[in-house]
């Protein structure tokens, strides 16, 4: 009797084993990644999940592939080898980005604002989106509208808590980066029954994206004419007059305010910069139309979300007709994504990422004076201590860029001149200035940010008269 019931558990085991054996090969098998790896069944069945394990697997798969901490792999990269490759920050290369490349140029040129990556690293958790194959397929949300209105109910608490725009009484449009939303703000505040086109200005440095979108698409009601200061005396003009106004300005830094006034002038308020990490917030921007993005608030330029501020009626229908005609909206995955960036944000009143962001830019900065110090050859913007209501205190800015000019008679091409020591800036013609000014991005990654720094020393060590320099 002991002997059998002996003999059938032995046959239950041998059982369980084979059918646990079966189906564990079975979902080992089935379970091919996006580069045809497979994946074991923990590593798919994250504590439990059905559809979501694999695609959480690969994309840690991804995270976790080595680059040296010069680069990083990305889920929709080039595969070789099966995984994804490594993509290395400038003067990095090698499969693994662990190969410095010690003639490359310094890149300070786009604003491309990686120095917010490591404040993503550290929140992988909390801002990871998972997105099913059948999220928001549909051409709009169940309201029949394009926006969510969990987002826009996000940005309205985030200006709140930052204090740097009152949203009460505003309509809230969203755009593709403020990209879209600066031509879409254009065209609604341009005449439309009048022979006579609005004249669109921006003070001098100004960011060259708004002459070049009104003179690309070439719009019969408006007509880009440069700096405002010769259209002061406003009253002595008949048409509309449309001033960009960019607080904090790129590429200075200066917290610019409208030099026109008058009935027939309209400003387009550009806060891209007005952010803790940049400026003290001296009071939250009450202004007819003012636009900002997560470009510089998160750093997420790539994915390409922006809004809008309005407090008319008829100028909000008519931005939003525009967005309508051109992209039928933002790309609800971008609505998603900004959703939970914004849900990290808020979480705790901001305050982690604006200690990280101003921290981060204190430190360049510091680096960055401490470096021109040295120099005769080469000096800085000033830009004036502001009093921040959301530090709670007077500050000095630390600017996305430095707007450096070159102050010898002779050195009249200062992009030239950088240029010869590789160091890629942009001109100061490229923002109408003088071309003895260049822009410097200080908001790109760390490496970047370290050549920089390592080329301007070599620069300015070889200028005659340079003091000596410890760091
Ligand atoms: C002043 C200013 N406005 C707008 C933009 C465009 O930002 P977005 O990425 O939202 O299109 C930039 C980008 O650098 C900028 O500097």
């Amino acid at each position: 009797m002991a002997k059998s019931e002996g003999s059938i558990s032995k046959l239950c085991l041998v059982c369980s084993v084979i059918v646990n054996l079966f189906f564990g090969v079975n979902l080992y098998v089935g379970r091919r990644g996006l580069w045809g790896w497979k994946w074991s069944s923990d590593e798919a069945n994250v504590r439990g999940l059905s559809w979501s394990g694999r695609a959480a697997a690969e994309a840690e798969s991804a995270a976790a592939q080595e680059c040296s901490g010069h680069g990083r792999a990305y889920l929709d990269g080039v595969v070789i080898d099966g995984r994804p490759a490594c993509e290395c920050n400038t003067c990095y290369g090698g499969p693994d980005c662990s190969l410095f490349l010690p003639s490359c140029s310094a890149n300070a040129d786009g604003g491309d604002p990686l120095f917010l990556e490591p404040f993503w690293k550290q929140h992988a958790e909390s801002s990871a989106v998972v997105v099913a194959g059948w999220h928001r397929m549909s051409y709009s949300f169940s309201d029949q509208t394009t926006l969510s209105k969990e987002l826009e109910s996000l940005l309205r608490k985030l200006h709140s808590l930052v204090g740097n725009a009152i949203t009460d009484g505003k309509y809230i449009l969203f755009g593709a980066g403020s990209t879209q939303l600066l031509n879409a703000a254009a065209h609604a505040l341009s005449p439309h029954n009048s022979s006579l086109p609005a004249t669109a200005v921006a003070s001098i440095p100004y960011y060259a994206l708004y002459q070049k979108q009104i003179e690309f698409f070439d719009p019969a009601d408006c007509s880009f004419q440069g700096d405002p200061a010769r259209w002061n005396n406003t009253t002595n003009t008949t048409g509309d007059i449309i001033e960009f106004v960019t607080a904090p300005n790129n590429p200075d830094g200066q917290l610019n305010e409208a030099v026109l006034h008058g009935p027939n002038v309209k400003t387009i308020h550009d806060r891209a910069y007005y952010w803790p990490h940049f400026t003290g917030i001296p009071s939250p921007a009450d202004e007819d139309l003012t636009i900002f993005t997560i470009s510089k608030l998160t750093g997420h330029a790539g994915s390409r979300f922006g809004w809008a501020l309005i407090r008319n009626e008829e100028v909000y229908q008519r931005m939003d007709r525009y967005l309508e005609l051109n992209t039928m909206g933002v790309s609800r995955d971008t609505q998603l994504r900004a959703l939970k960036l914004l849900k990290v944000i808020i979480g705790d009143g901001g305050r982690e990422i604006f200690e990280f962001g101003y921290k981060t830019m204190t430190k360049r900065w510091a680096r960055l004076r401490k470096t021109l110090s040295m120099s005769n050859r080469f000096s800085l913007q000033k830009v004036p201590p502001e009093n921040c209501t959301y530090f709670q205190k007077v500050r000095e800015p630390t600017p996305a860029y430095a707007w450096v000019k070159c102050e010898r008679e002779e050195d009249k091409d200062c992009f030239e001149i950088l240029n010869v020591a590789k160091i890629l800036g942009r001109a100061g013609s490229i923002f109408h200035d003088d071309s003895r000014y260049v822009r410097l991005s200080l908001i790109r990654s760390d490496d970047d940010f370290d050549v920089l720094i390592s080329r301007l020393k070599s620069l300015i060590s070889g200028e005659d008269g340079a003091k000596i320099m410890r760091f």
